[in-house]
């Protein structure tokens, strides 16, 4: 069974989601550990809740992003989510990345990002959508290549713009499938069910 790393950065409800999934739809996955780049994200408190470890690694004052990482895998190293038997998922992890990281954890990274990709990558996908005028949107899951929000797709959710949406509205119904969708990922992945072949990925 893989070793589960869950990295966030605040509010944590897609990894209180995939928590609960895990426990409820019984994905053969192991909660290993959550680790936030914040001492004081509420994420934490909801973590603690629900009894799996977590650790802080603060983000603040490392020279680049590899040394900054270097720490969060031998954290993630200490609770079995390694290159072989690990999974991290990115919930809401504020940072980008490094190179390095992605490459030693190949096709082990996955995130969640609220936008049909490649549509409106980056921050602010849900106002970059309505400020488009789009009238369809959603979530995508990923697993993370060393570009922004580009890596090869696994699973993604519609979600239909109405006319009278702000950023807050449309932010909620994207949520409530970015909570559907990612536990699923999590289970294609625990269960081997996915192939990666170049930018696309083969469900079985
Ligand atoms: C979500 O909208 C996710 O798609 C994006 O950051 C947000 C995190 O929310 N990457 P939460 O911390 O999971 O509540």
């Amino acid at each position: 069974m893989l070793n589960l790393g869950i990295l966030i950065s605040g509010r944590g409800s897609n990894m209180e989601s995939i928590l609960k999934s895990i426990r409820k739809k019984k994905i053969p996955i192991n909660p290993a550990v959550v680790i936030s780049n914040k001492s004081d994200a509420k994420g934490l408190i909801i973590a603690k809740k629900l009894g799996i470890n977590i650790e802080v690694v603060e983000s603040k004052g490392f020279k680049n992003r590899w040394e900054y990482d270097k720490k969060i895998i031998s954290t993630l190293s200490k609770y079995g989510v390694s290159q072989k038997n690990g999974l991290v998922c990115l919930a809401g992890f504020m940072r980008i990345i490094s190179p390095q990281f992605v490459k030693k954890y190949k096709n082990r990274i996955i995130n969640i990002h609220p936008a049909i990709l490649p549509a409106f990558p980056g921050l602010n996908s849900q106002k970059q959508a309505l400020e488009y005028g789009v009238k369809y949107s959603g979530c995508t899951v990923h697993f993370v290549d060393t570009g922004m929000d580009t890596g090869p797709i696994i699973i993604q959710a519609i979600v239909k713009i109405k006319e009278d949406d702000t950023e807050s509205t449309l932010s909620k119904r994207i949520l409530k499938e970015e909570h559907r969708i990612y536990p699923e990922a999590i289970d294609l992945v625990a269960r081997k069910k996915i192939k990666v072949l170049g930018r696309k990925t083969i469900i079985s």
